[in-house]
């Protein structure tokens, strides 16, 4: 069973450019861009009252999120994440109803510190979904 809804992931042709909409346009708190090697990723976190928005563009070879971009030039959702209580009795649960985990199958520390699997977006309406043990 998910929980709350902990962020939605755009990936960005120009983080400074986006940082300037949702700072300045939208009138968002946003945070200096941090880069993620170990995800092949820079983010920058975008605080909302009730949850974040990450804006990811590709750090270094063979970052998960370069053919996205390439796919969608001017960027757009790539994820959305959905906390859980226990990420291995969801995973079990979520294969035994015939639904695919992305990768190992074996849960990744993810960008906020915490375990997290990526789910196929063909089994889920066409969206790719993270879950994050809380
Ligand atoms: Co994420």
């Amino acid at each position: 069973m998910i929980g709350k809804m902990n962020h939605v992931a755009i990936v960005v042709p120009d983080l400074a450019a986006a940082s300037r909409i949702y700072e300045q346009t939208l009138g968002a708190r946003v945070s200096l861009p941090k880069d993620m090697p170990e995800h092949g990723v820079t983010t920058v976190f975008v605080e909302l009252p009730n949850i974040k928005v990450e804006l990811l563009h590709p750090l270094g070879d063979g970052s998960p999120v370069q053919n996205f971009l390439e796919r969608n030039p001017s960027g757009g959702v790539h994820h959305v994440c959905y906390e859980v209580e226990d990420i291995i009795k969801e995973r079990e649960r979520l294969l035994a109803q015939g639904a695919r985990v992305l990768g190992s199958g074996e849960p990744q520390i993810g960008a906020h510190g915490k375990p997290v699997l990526f789910l196929h977006p063909k089994d889920f309406c066409g969206t790719l979904i993270e879950l994050e043990q809380v």
